[in-house]
Parts: structure tokens; sequence; C-alpha cells
């Protein structure tokens, strides 16, 4: 059987972007076909988390994106007002930069956080992805697919010719955005609500440093008359760029027909929601789209599947679309490459959607319910039904009054105001992902964990906690660069010492690549005692490290080394 390439991926958005350039780095066949001319044209997704900053960093990717982007410490001030040059109603320390969360998110992971708008994301993707192998053809557009026991044929059309022809493929990976026609051809079941509430993104240029410097923010969040109608819980003004380029985010009534946004009502809503009618402000594009409630109950089909907003799409809200689209395609890639070398039988494959499809959907129900949650600030000032520029000043005096009703207004919009830490601060849901399938042995039980904290384990199932070591020339390396680049990794410590000659063997019969790395030898010192304190283990217990940086197994013991890892690694790439 001859292929023309081994996997055909749609898109080069986050998630066919990320895909392109993992597949590529680990040396598989890849061709990425986007049917535009050219990558993201609008700065839609922006937050970086730090688990996609660690996915960067893997791929050897992360300077250029620190060099990209706005660091964390300018992210920070979430600001909520009636307009940049009007009144605040109280600001939120978001994305890790408060006095404490700071700490938590320092100690969390060898990365920061940063903004990287995706129109500065993707070139970093798909130019690596090209530059490492990855055919990348514009102007391509997917059309449909066959597939069969042994692989997929997909139908595309050179938009540039204006001809169509096929590809033959092993596997097919939809990242095609979310109105998916490969979700839809693979017949993916969709749950949840679309179309919930209308939105408008204007993009402008204009020097709000004047407004916005002094308390720098990706954020302003601005309540205007129509605030809390349709979009996304309240007007949205967002830096793109400090402080001259921005993303304006307001609604629209969805029961309505869509409107059409002139440049003189853009110019008009952007002047509003700063609060400066006089403002000298360039319109760079206008378009609408929608809040949905959607998750893919399914991520595959066969030999096709699907990642990003084709199989979650929500709202804004948490700045997670880009980041989950990312950390699919993290989990996708080593699977598919593994089993595309003949390192690991197909029902690996099944375990991406057993992982990722729950992931999803706590997204999807997360974002939604943040964007829900400005409703509590508008009820402590108030405001009910239409709200007009006389109900918002009204509601901001009841809110200074100097009596006790004012005082208890005072508490309730405190109240309402910290409880957006679920939407600016939820450590927990950007970093305590926990994966149950069959590429996890005995994984931790699931638990509702606070959203707001990280919960580092060493169980398997939870990725490999962060702490700071010590390499051979004296730098600090984290146990995450112990791990990745597309191998396996058995992690102990100094007296572990029966662990490397039995992966050795292992590696031998299994025919595939298993490092092994002694915490507390002279390449991994741990000097500061964090790993120990934090993990609890044994020196000779050892933990079997995914290519994702996910733990796949847990020995409490080296007695028996090598069949204990062999009766790990056969069921978790299905080698049985
Ligand atoms: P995406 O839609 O980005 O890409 C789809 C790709 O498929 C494109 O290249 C498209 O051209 C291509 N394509 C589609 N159909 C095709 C066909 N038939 N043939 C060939 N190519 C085809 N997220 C986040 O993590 N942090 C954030 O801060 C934000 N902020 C944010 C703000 C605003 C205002 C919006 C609207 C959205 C966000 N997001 C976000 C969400 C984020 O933008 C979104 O989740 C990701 O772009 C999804 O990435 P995908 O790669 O899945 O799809």
């Amino acid at each position: 059987m001859t292929y023309d390439t081994d996997v055909v991926v749609v898109g080069t958005g986050p998630a066919g972007g990320a895909a392109a350039l993992l597949l590529a780095t680990y040396g598989i066949r890849t061709l990425v076909v986007n049917k535009y001319g050219w990558l993201a044209n609008t700065p839609r997704s922006h937050i970086t988390n730090q688990r996609t900053m660690e996915v960067l960093r893997d791929l050897g990717v992360e300077q250029e994106a620190l060099a990209s982007g706005t660091p964390q410490e300018l992210m920070g001030d979430t600001v909520l007002c009636t307009s940049l040059a009007g009144a605040e109603l109280g600001r939120i320390t978001s994305w890790g930069t408060g006095a404490r969360s700071a700490t938590e998110y320092r100690a969390a992971s060898p990365c920061p956080l940063i903004d990287l708008p995706q129109t500065y994301l993707e070139p970093i993707l798909v130019t690596n992805a090209a530059a490492r192998g990855a055919k990348v053809r514009m102007d391509t557009e997917f059309l449909s697919f066959t597939q069969d026991s042994s692989g997929v044929t997909v139908l595309l059309r050179d938009r540039v010719r204006d001809d169509s022809y096929e590809v033959r493929a092993r596997y097919l990976i939809g990242a095609d955005g979310g109105r998916s026609k490969v979700a839809e051809q693979a017949g993916l079941p969709i749950a949840g609500q679309t179309g919930k509430a209308g939105s408008m993104n204007i993009t402008f240029t204009a020097d709000l440093s004047r407004y916005v410097a002094h308390r720098p923010s990706v954020l302003y969040w601005v309540m205007r008359p129509g605030a809390h109608m349709g979009g996304i819980g309240m007007g949205l003004v967002r830096m793109v760029r400090p402080w001259n380029e921005w993303l304006l985010v307001w609604g629209y009534d969805i029961s309505k027909p869509p409107p059409e946004v002139t440049r003189e009502e853009a110019v008009a809503i952007v002047r509003d929601l700063v609060g400066d009618p006089d403002l000298d402000v360039a319109i760079t594009s206008t378009s609408l789209w929608t809040v949905n409630h959607n998750y893919a109950t399914a991520y595959s089909a066969g030999r096709v599947f699907c990642a990003g907003d084709a199989v979650h799409r929500h709202p804004p809200s948490n700045g997670l679309g880009s980041n989950t689209s990312i950390q699919d395609s993290y989990n996708l890639a080593w699977k598919l490459a593994m089993v595309v070398r003949g390192q690991a039988g197909p029902a690996l494959l099944d375990t991406y959607s057993a992982e990722r499809a729950p992931v999803g959907k706590q997204v999807v129900d997360r974002a939604n319910l943040s964007r829900d949650q400005f409703g509590p600030i508008f009820e402590a000032l108030g405001i009910t039904g239409d709200t007009s520029p006389a109900g918002i000043d009204q509601g901001l005096a009841a809110c200074l009054a100097e009596t006790p009703e004012g005082a208890h207004r005072r508490r309730q919009l405190e109240a309402a105001i910290t409880l957006k830490n679920y939407e600016f601060n939820a450590h927990g849901v950007e970093l305590d992902q926990r994966y149950v399938s069959t590429a996890v042995i005995n994984p931790l039980p699931s638990e509702q964990l606070d959203e707001l904290r990280h919960h580092p384990s060493a169980q398997p199932g939870a990725k490999l906690p962060h702490a700071w070591l010590v390499g051979p020339n004296g730098r600090r390396v984290s146990t995450l660069d112990l791990v990745g680049g597309g191998q396996f990794t058995v992690l102990t410590g100094l007296a572990g010492t029966e662990w490397a000659p039995a992966a050795h063997q292992v590696s031998d019969l299994l025919g595939i690549a298993l490092r092994v790395t002694r915490i507390g030898s002279a390449d991994a010192r741990d000097a500061y005692g964090d790993w120990t304190r934090l993990t609890r283990l044994s020196e000779e217990a050892a933990l079997l490290v995914r290519p994702d940086g996910y733990i796949a197994w847990r020995a409490d013991t080296q007695h028996d080394a090598y069949n204990q890892l062999t009766a790990a690694l056969v069921p978790v790439l299905d080698l049985v």
C-alpha cells in the first residue's frame, strides 16, 4: 500500500498548526492545508496559558513565543468600568499577577503565561512545521474524504488552479475550526447549544496609553447600555499590542437579523466604550460570531480525528479555546507517530477521544459559566432589564452611598467581582486536566478539584509536576525538560539503579526509545529538595512519563523492574 503522506491535517489554526509542527518534529510525513492564502488575519486568541507554553517549550519554540508576546506583568490589572475614561467599578489582578497567585503560577511551571495574539502564534507554528518538513499548502480547500481499513482518501481543491485532486493518507486530522466539515462528514456527535448569543469583533488602532498604561491589562470590561445583551457578558476592550492596537467585543441581539456594522458605527462603538467622543481611531476590521455551548462526545471516527474548535465551541471567557486546541494536538500527535511507525497498536488512538473529550466538555461548560457570571455584577448595581446610562449611574451611586444600604451593595459588588476569579485566575482549569484511558495504568480516581488552584500530582493520569532541578552545568532545569521530545521517559531516584538496565532491555524488546533519568544524579540534582517534597516518592520508585508529559504508570519498588515495565508498556501501547 502506498501513501502520498502519513497524515493530512486540515487547518493551520492553533490546532492544525500545532499538529503539523508536532508531527513534523516527530518525523511523520505530514501535509497541512488551509483554504485561505495565509494564516489568521485577526488576533482572536491571545491568552497563552502555562500548559501551552510548556508544549511550545517541548517543541523548542518557547523563546520565539516569548519574543513575540506581551509579557505577563503587562497583562493582569483587569478593569471593570463604565468606560475607559469613566468610573471604575473594580479591578481584578488576573492571569497569575496577584500577590498570592503570582507565587502559585511561578511554582507550577517553568513557563510564564503570555499574551500572544493568534496572528503571531500561527506563523510560529506553521513556519516551524514547514522548516521541519511538513508540506504546507495554502489556498487548498478540504472538500471530502472516504476511509477504508488501510487509509483515508482526501479530496482537496486547489483554489488557485480551481481544480480538485485526491491525496491518500494513513490518517486525517480535522482541525478546521467551529464549522468543521471534517467533523460533520465523520459524523462526530456534537452536544449542547449552538448560537446562544451574538457577538461582534471590531479591531482598531488608537493610542489609548493615557487610559490604560497606569493600569496595564489585556482586558478592560465596560458596562455601557446594552452591555449585557448578547455578547460575552459585558463590553470588552482588549489589548492586542500595548497600547495602540485593540480588539473590541460587543454583543448584538441574536433574535434579530445579524447587524451590518458600518465603519461609522464601529467608530461610534469604539468611542463610546473608550468614553472619548473625539478619539482618533482607525478601524481595521469588523466581524460577527456567535456564542456557542457545543462539545463533541467523540473526537474520532476510524482513521479520522478532530481537534480544536472542530470539537469544542465556546465563548473566549477564560481564554481556553486556542490553548485547548494546541493541547488536543499534543495529546494526539505522539500517538499517531507511534502507530504510524508501528511502535504501538491502533487502540492507542482510541485513547485520544477518551482523554480529550471530557476535557473539551469541561472547558465548554467553564467558559459558558464564566460568561454568565457577569450577571451578579449587574445585580449588585441593581441593573436589570435594559441598561440605560441613567440606570448605570444610579447603580454606581447606590454602590458609593455612605449608608448601611451602600455598604451592603459594596459587599455584594465585591463578592460578584471576586467570583470572576473563576475566569481570570482559574489555575486549576488551566493546568489540572486528568486523563483516564487505557494509556494510563491505575489512573487517579476522578474527583472535583478546586478550579482556582493547581494540584500537582505524581499519580498516573496527571501531568508530571514541575520542580526546578540543577543540571550538570549548574543551571536550573525543570523536571518537564527531562521528558517529551516525542519519547517515553522513566524517571526514578538516585537509588533506582535497576531501572536503566531494565529500560534498555524493554526498549530492545518493544522497539521504542525509552529515556531514563535518575533525579539526584549529576544530570538532575534535586538541589532545592522541591521534587522530593512535592512527590514524596521513594528513590527506587519510577514514573513512566508519556511523550506528552503525562504519567502513564508508577512503580513504588524496583523489584523485577524489567517485568514491571514491560507489563505496563504493553497495554499502554496496545501491543498485546
Ligand atoms: P481555527 O478556526 O483557528 O482554525 C481553523 C483552520 O481551518 C483555519 O486555518 C481555516 O482557514 C481552516 N479551514 C477551515 N475550513 C477549511 C477547509 N474546508 N479546507 C481547508 N482549510 C479549512 N482562545 C484562547 O485560547 N485564548 C484566548 O485568549 C482566546 N481569545 C479569543 C477571543 C476572541 C474574540 C475569539 C473570537 C476567540 C478567542 N479564542 C481564544 C478562541 C480561539 O480563537 C479558538 O478557540 C481557536 O482559534 C481554535 O483553533 P482551531 O485551530 O481549532 O480553529
